[in-house]
Parts: structure tokens; C-alpha cells; sequence
């Protein structure tokens, strides 16, 4: 019996019915591709002046290198007085002075806290809340992140690196926002930005850790974005494949890989836009490369699929040979 002959059987009701189906499946694809393109080439995202004149406070952590300092120079660009946050207090000084000359004319102002978020450490969060009690904050980027050192399976993976990349990515993001938050609540007017990671999107074997601290905080911000829903604060998670910083050890841009400048300037022109992040609300996806990945890996293979965890898990044991094969090489030189 031929193709044409079986489906002359199939009762022309039921024929409809695949058609329906089939139709509403495909253009829900089609819709959801052009919403994508829109929100990455099209539409602007939130003004930042929703979030408060020139000379409210942005809070930064991890301020001082990579898409920290990137944060910090952007926001200052656009007339906010800077909260400058991370380890080391060179850096820091540094950073805010070349920001208060370069942005002299608009009197942008820096502060700075010299802290170790690893250390959880009361007495450092007791001066981060005595820096930032009776400031004007607008915006707070919660950047400060760790990933392993290495990929490494989780079950080789230090105590301490395990301990760190929960208090740096979890726990200080936590007590930092309840010690911001409050007043924004108060003042009815904010932004709090949170750096996650496509190792929390998609969870990532041999970085099960900092994958899974990313995938908290994804639920987290989401979760507390529904909470402040109305409130005048706005909270986003914001998502990214590899940038050419100190965590990722890639140095050469490209289309997939962009540097902190052109990936900050994507996240602040898109505030409030999904760009990739469809699945899941007051999430973005904002750089155009990462999103389009995004959308085929979640059209295609599915984030959380078997198959996706085992690429993501044949990409990483490479790069753990090759970062062993490296420190070999290095051993033998000394
Ligand atoms: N780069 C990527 O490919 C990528 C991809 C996805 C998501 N992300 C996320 O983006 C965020 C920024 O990453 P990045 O690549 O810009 O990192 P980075 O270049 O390594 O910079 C990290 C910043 O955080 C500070 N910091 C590190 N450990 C700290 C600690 N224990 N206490 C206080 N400050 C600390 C560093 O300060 P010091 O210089 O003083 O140590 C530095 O300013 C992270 O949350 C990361 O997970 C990055």
C-alpha cells in the first residue's frame, strides 16, 4: 500500500487536526524567531534614566577587571557616580581615578571598597553597609563571579574552590542586594542586574559547581523580580556565553566571543529585552551571537537535554586535557 492509499484511511477530521497542530507549532517557531530578532536589531531596551538623574549612585561588584570595570566605565559614561567593589584595593584606586578624570566634566564621583567576598566575612559587609546607607543608588550590578580554576570533576574539585565559588557567587550576591535593596524599595526606583552564565542555563559537567551557582541565582533573580514587580525596582538576570576577560582566559574577540566593552554596551542598550532568554522571564540574553545560539540550542537540541549536557561535557574534558598538558609543560620548565 502506497503513502497516498494509507492516508486516504486516515479519516479527514483527524487529518485536519495534524494540520492544525503542525501550522500552530511552526508559526509559534516563526513568531518566537522574529520576537528574537527584534529584541536583538530592533528595539531599544530601558532608559536608564528611569533609574535615576545624573549623579545617582550605581553599585558595582567585582568592579575592578573585566566586565566589572567595563560596568563601571559605561555607567559612568552616562553621568552615574560609582560604588567600586572587589579585592584589591590598587585596582580600585586606580580605576576610580582615571574614571573621575576622564568624566571630570560631568563631576562623576567614586567610592571604593577593598573586600573579599570569598572570606564572608561580617566585618567587610558591616563597611560595604555603612558605604552605601545614605546613597542615592539607582542601579547595582551583582558582577562579582569564580569560576574553577579549571574544569575539574566534581568530585576532584577542592573544598576551597567548591567554598569560595558559593560565598563569591551565591552568598554575596545575596547579602548585597539585602543591603541595597531596601532603599531602592523605599525610594520606589531601581535596577539590580545580576551576571549569570550559559553554565547556568545549561548545566555544564566539570564546572558542576559554578554551574550550579549560576543556576541559583537564575532562579533567585527571577524569583525576586516577581516579588518587586510593581514596585519601581527592576530586576534582571543577565545571561552570556564566554567574553574575552581573566575568567574565561580567551583573549581574541569574536563573533561568538566579544570583548566586556561591546558586551556591556549590549547589556545596558537592552535593558528589559530578553534577546535569547525567552524561556524564562526577567532574564536577557543581550549580546546578538550568544542569543541566536541560545534560541537554535533551545529550538534544536534543547537546553537540558542528554545531548547537550554530553557536548558541553566532551567540550570541557578537552579543555581540561589541554589546560593538564599545559601545567605539565610548565612543571618540567622549572
Ligand atoms: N568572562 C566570561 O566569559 C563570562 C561568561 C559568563 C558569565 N560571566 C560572569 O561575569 C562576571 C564577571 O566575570 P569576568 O569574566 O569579568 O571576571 P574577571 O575578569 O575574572 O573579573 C573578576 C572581578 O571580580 C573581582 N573578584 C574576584 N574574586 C573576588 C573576591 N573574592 N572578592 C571580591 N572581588 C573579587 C576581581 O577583583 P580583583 O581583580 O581585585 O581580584 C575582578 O574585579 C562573573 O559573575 C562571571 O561568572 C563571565
Amino acid at each position: 500500500m502506497g503513502f497516498n492509499d494509507l492516508l486516504s484511511k486516515v479519516p479527514s477530521g483527524l487529518l485536519v487536526g495534524f494540520a492544525a497542530v503542525g501550522l500552530f507549532s511552526v508559526s509559534s517557531k516563526v513568531i518566537s524567531y522574529i520576537r528574537l530578532l527584534l529584541s536583538l536589531f530592533v528595539l531599544g531596551g530601558k532608559d536608564l534614566r528611569k533609574y535615576g538623574k545624573k549623579g545617582t549612585w550605581a553599585v558595582i561588584t567585582g568592579a575592578s577587571d573585566g566586565i566589572g570595570k567595563e560596568y563601571a566605565i559605561q555607567l559612568a559614561q552616562k553621568g552615574f557616580n560609582l560604588v567600586l567593589v572587589s579585592r584589591t584595593e590598587s585596582k580600585l584606586q586606580t580605576l576610580a581615578k582615571e574614571i573621575e578624570q576622564k568624566y571630570a566634566g560631568s563631576a562623576v564621583k567614586c567610592k571604593v571598597l577593598a573586600m573579599d567576598f570569598s572570606k564572608n566575612d561580617d566585618a567587610d559587609y558591616a563597611k560595604f553597609k555603612a558605604l552605601v546607607d545614605g546613597l542615592d543608588v539607582g542601579i547595582l550590578v551583582n558582577n562579582v563571579g569564580q569560576s574553577h580554576s579549571i574544569p575539574v570533576p566534581f568530585i576532584l574539585t577542592p573544598k576551597d574552590e567548591v567554598r569560595d565559588i558559593i560565598a563569591i557567587n551565591c552568598i554575596a550576591t545575596l547579602r548585597v542586594t539585602q543591603l541595597v535593596a531596601p532603599g531602592m524599595v523605599q525610594r520606589k526606583r531601581g535596577l539590580i542586574l545580576t551576571m549569570g552564565s550559559f553554565a547556568g542555563w545549561m548545566p555544564t559537567p566539570l564546572l558542576a559547581t559554578y554551574s550550579g551557582s549560576k543556576a541559583f541565582l537564575q532562579h533567585w533573580s527571577t524569583a525576586l523580580a516577581g516579588e518587586l514587580k510593581g514596585s519601581g525596582v527592576d530586576v534582571e538576570l543577565v545571561l552570556s556565553y564566554l567574553v574575552t576577560t581573566a575568567m574565561s582566559k580567551v583573549r581574541k574577540t569574536s563573533a561568538m566571543i566579544p570583548s566586556p566593552r561591546s558586551f556591556v554596551k549590549s547589556v545596558l542598550a537592552k535593558i528589559g529585552r530578553s534577546g535569547g532568554a525567552q524561556s524564562i522571564a526577567y532574564t536577557s540574553t543581550p549580546a546578538w551571537s550568544h542569543a541566536l545560539m541560545q534560541w537554535w540550542v533551545e529550538n534544536t537540541v534543547g537546553f537540558g537535554s542528554a545531548l547537550g549536557v554530553n557536548v558541553n561535557k566532551g567540550l570541557h574534558e578537552s579543555i581540561r586535557a589541554r589546560a593538564l598538558r599545559k601545567a605539565a609543560r610548565e612543571a618540567k620548565k622549572q
